[in-house]
């Protein structure tokens, strides 16, 4: 589904010279007696201000990943901090500076999402907090939901509250697990808009997506987990420039060329051709036409996160 609008991802502000935002330094996790490897020696630097992409097909390990950084499970191996506060030993001091909206949704049934929003201020030692829960409520569509019981919401408006309630001590560090996972296009807008406000003020943002075009759109760097190890890692722009950036549609039904057929995609008629640049382009419609191969219904179109997500996940580049 299409972002709207989407906020242009600001410039990337260097580093101060502190600690980084995140350091994941060679992390590992085993599950069942070491016969699962959920991440394998993964490692890498958030920086602050950045917002960052983490992204890879189910069970790749993102989730792992959050559930150290959140304190919620061990890692078998490595080490993990937040600005500069390592997880496990300087836990406090690493949690108070991180909101986490958990993949999964958890809430206490029996309170109001005012007062949810009042008790996790209250765990995070902030008081008289209600200028920005309000701001909170206001920003998330929540306004008229203040005083509804946590189990008279929708699904959508339950993940509302849980981002609120992950933002409601102000952490520096704002970590989303699927956030837009199951929830309608408003909340998805509204959402965006919000966490990039966030971050344009400062905050730095890691997210997990399936949706490839929230994090094309949104995210300065993004990282690419495959059964545990990380396979890409680099600027958005350059992980788009860097592949094949245009896609060549078609349909016929001569044979190809054969210069042609090894580097396409043929499914029944249509056919599809990567292309890196113009002149490829070019070079591509002249060999068609030298070969007087008959073409239907040419579409040249640029390919998107999703191309390139795919590309790497078959292995052509990892
Ligand atoms: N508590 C657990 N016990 C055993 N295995 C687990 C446990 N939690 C996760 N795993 C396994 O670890 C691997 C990584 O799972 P994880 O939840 O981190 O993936 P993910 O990238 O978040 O996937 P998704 O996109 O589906 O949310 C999977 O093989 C999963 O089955
Ligand atoms: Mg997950």
């Amino acid at each position: 589904m299409p972002v709207s609008s989407p906020p242009t991802p600001a410039p990337l502000s260097p580093p101060a010279g502190g600690p980084p935002a995140l350091r994941f330094d060679t992390v590992s996790k085993t599950y069942r007696s070491g016969q699962v490897k959920a991440l394998d020696q993964v490692s890498f630097d958030i920086q602050p201000g950045e917002f960052f992409g983490l992204l890879g097909p189910n069970g790749a390990g993102k989730t792992s990943l959050i559930s150290i950084l959140a304190g919620l499970s061990r890692a078998s191996g490595g080490s993990v901090s937040v600005l500069g506060h390592d997880v496990v030993d300087d836990y406090a001091e690493a949690r108070k500076r991180l909101g986490i909206v958990p993949q999964e949704l958890v809430f206490d049934p029996f309170f109001s999402v005012r007062e949810t929003l009042r008790i996790q201020s209250g765990y995070f030692g902030v008081r008289n907090n209600d200028d920005w829960i309000d701001e909170l409520l206001l920003n998330l569509g929540l306004a008229d939901k203040a005083h509804f019981n946590m189990r008279q919401l929708s699904g959508g408006m339950k993940r509302r509250v849980l981002v609120a309630q992950a933002l409601v001590h102000r952490p520096p560090v704002i970590v989303l697990d699927e956030p837009t996972a199951g929830v309608d296009v408003e909340l998805r807008q509204t959402l965006w808009q919000f966490i990039a406000r966030l971050n344009r003020e400062g905050h730095t943002v890691l997210l997990t997506t399936h949706y490839l075009e929230e994090a094309e759109a949104l995210c300065h760097r993004i990282a690419m987990l495959k059964q545990g190890r990380i396979v890409a890692l680099d600027r958005t722009s350059e992980l788009l420039a860097g592949r094949a950036s245009t896609m060549l549609q078609f349909k016929t039904d001569a044979a190809l060329p054969v210069s042609l057929r090894d580097q396409s995609r043929i499914t029944g008629r249509i056919v599809q051709i990567k292309a890196h640049d113009a002149t490829e382009v070019e070079h591509i419609l002249a060999t068609l036409r030298e070969a007087a191969c008959p073409v239907e219904d040419l579409e040249i179109g640029r390919a998107d996160l999703e191309d390139v997500f795919l590309e790497i996940m078959q292995g052509a580049h990892a």
